[in-house]
């Protein structure tokens, strides 16, 4: 077995940074360099004030802290690291296609050829590639074929080992994973290259946590594992809107049926839908693989996930629209949060862009308040749906950094995100300088709806009526 001294991880971003992080504080042996063809990215990674650094996840300053510099490193120079890493970690973006074959519901791989012909055209010695970015089933055929048909004759093994951290809690989430999973060739040079990894895991990892698998089943089970987890979060939403017509609550549900073990209370939390860069991806990628081998009850089973999730988004924003008397024309909505979810500056798919923008259609001004996303994020997000031009876009979006000046003369307020901070707002001011029939659409179920009526919010939660 080869002992690593040496790891490379091509993509700086929220997987790359975090879990590189991590591998280089718990093996101090290894050196471990992350590069990035984004040269603002990976300055911002080596930005001495480490609040500075481009990703927001509690805790990772600290840890970027103690091995930045001594056995962790950023860098441009994709090419140098490769040549170096017996290891190499594609930890690269994967995003839906927005063209040709498959737009709109596959996975784009060119990140992925991208870096496999790099790594062919670079690598002099021996190399174990490993897949971190969440891939299609049989993906590590294509970039075993690219290697050996485009190298200089060097040896390539190609693992997958998907990752399973959540965004907000990732550097929890690395320290103590509820499993690791290493998917590799059965074969006795695919069993070295499993083992290889498995030994750097195991600097904090109990063994009897780290799964070993073929390539094919490491592969289908990230992407089945994120369509479960969403099919969760799209389950009790669809009760949730059930429960507003007919006197259940929500809430109760969730804890009535989450007490029983075989049912868990994880992902049971209902909301505006759910966000975020990999659910809707991954399960549009799985729905496409489906039809792909013909298994069209398969593909239509795990697209009403998706459905199910727009439905929820959408009737949030129609919601708005229906209570304020049927239009929203001109008029002030703030929203608290923009973020996909608490403690992240990630606004990839938030729930938020969606009914900004069905609201926005309605001619409302949306005024934002996050604690981590800028403005120009907000409006990028907006502009990418293309429904309107940064121009009117830039008119009808609004963003401040005091959360009371966003709630001024506001008509209503909309909880997108459910950052902590805003349980403890003086809710009493912001319903002063509020536009009476006060209105709170609490689209995460974080604030206290008894305390916010008493004081003569009128209150609409998912889920409850
Ligand atoms: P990201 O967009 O934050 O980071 C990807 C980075 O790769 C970018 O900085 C980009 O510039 C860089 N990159 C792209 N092509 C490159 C190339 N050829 N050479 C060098 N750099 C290149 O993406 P992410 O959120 O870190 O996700 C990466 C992968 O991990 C995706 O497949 C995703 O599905 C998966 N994943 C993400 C999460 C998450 O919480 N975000 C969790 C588990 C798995
Ligand atoms: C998710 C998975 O939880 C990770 O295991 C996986 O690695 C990651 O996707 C990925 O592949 O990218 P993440 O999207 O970061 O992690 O965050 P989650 O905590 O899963 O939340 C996703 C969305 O679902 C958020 O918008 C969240 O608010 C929403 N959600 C979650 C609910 O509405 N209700 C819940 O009960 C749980």
């Amino acid at each position: 077995m080869k002992k690593i001294e040496k790891i490379c991880c091509i993509g700086a971003g929220y997987v790359g940074g975090p879990t590189m992080a991590i591998i280089a504080e718990k093996c101090p042996n290894i050196k471990v360099t992350v590069v990035d063809l984004n040269e603002n990215r990976i300055n911002n990674w080596n930005d001495e004030d480490l609040s500075k650094i481009p990703i927001y996840e509690p805790g990772l300053g600290e840890v970027v802290g103690k091995a930045r510099g001594k056995n962790l490193f950023f860098s441009t120079d994709v090419d140098t690291a490769i040549d170096e890493a017996e290891m190499i970690f594609i930890s690269v973006n994967t995003p839906t296609k927005t063209y040709g074959l498959g737009k709109g519901m596959a996975a784009d791989l060119k990140h992925i050829e991208l870096c496999a012909r790099q790594i062919a055209r670079v690598a002099k010695s021996d190399k174990i590639v490993v897949e971190k970015s969440t891939l299609p089933v049989r993906t590590a055929e294509a970039i075993k074929s690219i290697l050996e048909n485009t190298g200089n004759g060097s040896n390539f093994q190609i693992l997958s080992n998907p990752e399973f951290l959540a965004e907000g809690t990732a550097v929890a989430d690395l320290l103590n994973p509820d499993r690791v999973l290493i998917g590799g060739d059965q074969t006795p040079e695919g069993l070295n290259a499993i083992n290889s990894l498995v030994q750097i895991y195991a600097n904090w990892v109990p063994i009897e946590k780290i799964l070993t698998t073929n390539l094919w089943s490491s592969e289908l089970s990230k992407l089945t594992a994120n369509a479960f987890l969403a099919q969760r979060v799209s389950s009790i939403n669809s009760i949730s809107e059930l429960c507003e017509r007919t006197g259940a609550d929500i809430q109760e549900v969730a804890k009535s049926i989450g007490t029983d073990s075989r049912i868990g209370s994880k992902f049971l939390k209902s909301s505006v839908g759910f966000g975020g860069s990999c659910f809707q991806k991954d399960i549009l990628n799985l729905v496409y693989i489906a039809r792909s081998y013909s298994l069209n009850e398969v593909a239509d089973y795990w697209e009403q996930v998706i459905i199910m999730n727009d439905h929820q988004k959408s009737r949030f924003a129609r919601n708005i629209i229906k209570t304020l008397y049927n239009t929203v024309s001109d008029k002030k909505i703030a929203f608290l949060g923009w973020a996909f979810k608490k403690d992240t500056n990630d606004s990839r798919e938030s729930p938020a862009i969606y009914v900004a923008d069905e609201l926005i259609n309605e001619g409302a001004n949306i005024y934002v308040y996050d604690p981590k996303v800028s403005k120009n994020q907000m409006l990028s997000d907006l502009n990418y749906l293309e429904t309107r031009t940064n121009k009117d876009n830039e008119k009808k979006l609004n963003s401040s950094s005091d959360v009371y000046e966003i709630c001024n003369n506001a008509h209503s307020i909309a909880i997108l995100t459910e950052w902590e901070e805003f349980i403890d707002l003086d809710w009493q001011k912001i319903y002063d300088n509020m536009l009476k029939p006060a209105f709170i659409f609490d689209g995460r179920n974080l604030l206290n709806r008894i305390k916010l009526e008493k004081i003569g919010f009128k209150f609409y939660s998912i889920g409850i009526s």
